[in-house]
């Protein structure tokens, strides 16, 4: 009897004092590679500290999937969401669902993140979420073979090809048959939406629609760059690629069944991991420029955390979304799976450096990464990216020209945005 009312009295103090009382909270992570397993145990950490309990939202793997996942919990005002995980392209598609955070996060604090990516989380003047991790396209090669076969590593797409088919050609003699030269994700989705992008402004194709809306993909370099990778599939990577995402293509890449591989930075990591075939056997480096004359490139990508208006747990979920967007979490996160951090303070941690040397070497690849069009797009990015994905995967299939797909392409582009005006 006395035990509980001590046990009352506790309870009310901490109340009093202005410690929130235990929650559960939920929050929707990612599932590509480790990302899953990584995100629950950074929630599980915070949830120990604060009292609070952890529920895992399952969320779709790919990208489209999600948004559309969220969109439909999101109007429906559910109450099943506290924190978000969102894509860089999503801001302006959720930013009314999501919680401002500006008064949540002093500007001292808010001065420890990359300043684009604060702005693109930034919707009418509203700070819609947090960044968490940033992502860029890299090319991994595997430097045993390269040196094998006295190649250097590629500065072009064209170089990549020849490269690629003299190992191939050498180890299939060998007996090494299942080698294939590249990997890409060329499956009808948003991670072709961002490899194709790549191709295009790796040619000097530019970005699909322009800063001020203006449709531009139907151009004699654009139309270069897919005709160049459509000639690739079938020949020097393997016609799975026009089904693969990214963890298809990291299997091939991992199990040491490919020479090149285009991915995110969190299959280093995993390349690297001790049970991988191919560990210590990787290099990265960035993308190949589309022929002498172009240039080394990557679509930005990375994901962020919001808090859902609908939270019936508003404060703990920020400080969920705090937490795991911090310093100190975001560094192990780069120890353990390689995920780039959101704040340059890391980039010069001598611990993350030696874990991802190529954060430091490939600086450029990320603060010049190419912006997807979704700003000047606004809500119409989704059907604009899908519309781009389907002509492209059409041209890598054989079902008809870059030159006539993108022609078509232009002109449903032109009619969706009424010549422009998003
Ligand atoms: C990565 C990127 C994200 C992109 C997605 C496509 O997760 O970070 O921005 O949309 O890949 O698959």
């Amino acid at each position: 009897m006395h035990k509980a009312i001590l046990g009352v009295a506790a309870t009310v103090a901490l109340t009093m004092s202005g410690v929130a009382s235990a929650a559960t909270i939920s929050i929707a992570c990612g599932s590509v590679g480790q990302e899953y397993e990584v995100c629950k145990q950074g929630a599980e950490a915070w949830a120990k500290q604060n009292g609070h309990t952890i529920r895992m939202v399952s969320v779709p793997a790919d990208a489209n999937e999600q948004l559309t996942f969220f969109q439909q919990l999101l109007s429906a005002g559910s109450e099943d969401l506290d924190v978000v995980r969102i894509d860089v392209i999503w801001t302006g598609l959720l930013a009314q669902h999501l919680v401002d955070l500006k008064p949540q996060v002093p500007d001292a604090e808010l001065g420890q993140f990359f300043k684009p990516l604060v702005q693109n989380n930034t919707v009418e003047g509203k700070l819609v979420a947090l960044p968490w991790f940033t992502d860029a396209g890299l090319l991994y090669y595997r430097k045993d073979l390269l040196e094998k076969y006295k190649q250097q590593v590629p500065t072009t797409w064209q170089e990549l090809a020849t490269v690629a088919k003299t190992v191939t050609e050498g180890e299939h003699k060998a007996g090494n048959t299942r080698l294939v030269g590249v990997v890409f994700q060329a499956k009808a989705a948003e991670s072709l939406t961002c490899n194709a992008l790549e191709w295009i402004d790796s040619f000097g194709g530019g970005t699909i629609v322009d800063e001020a809306g203006k449709v531009t993909i139907n151009n004699p370099k654009a139309i270069e760059a897919l005709t160049f990778m459509a000639s690739l599939v079938g020949t020097v990577a393997p016609k799975g690629v026009l089904n693969y995402s990214e963890e298809e293509s990291r299997g091939v890449f991992q199990s040491g069944q490919a020479v090149f591989m285009r991915n995110w930075p969190y299959a280093w990591a995993l390349a690297n991991a001790k049970d991988s075939p191919v560990k210590d056997k990787v290099g990265v480096t960035a993308l190949p420029k589309g022929g002498p004359e172009g240039k080394h490139t990557g679509t930005l990508g990375g994901w962020q955390l919001s808090v859902s208006k609908y939270s019936k747990n508003q404060e703990a979920a920020i400080g969920l979304a705090k937490y795991l967007t911090g310093a100190e979490e975001q560094k192990r996160r780069a120890l353990v799976a390689s995920f780039n951090p959101t704040r340059p303070g890391l980039y010069q941690d001598a611990e993350v450096l030696k874990a991802n040397p190529f954060f430091a070497t490939l600086q450029n690849t990320f603060t010049q990464a190419v912006a997807r069009p979704s700003k000047v797009t606004r809500g119409k990015y989704s059907k604009l990216s899908s519309e781009f994905r389907n002509a492209v995967h059409s041209t890598l299939s054989g079902r008809g020209s870059a030159e006539k797909n993108l022609k078509a392409l232009e002109g449903k582009l032109n009619g969706l945005s009424r010549n422009g005006k998003w």
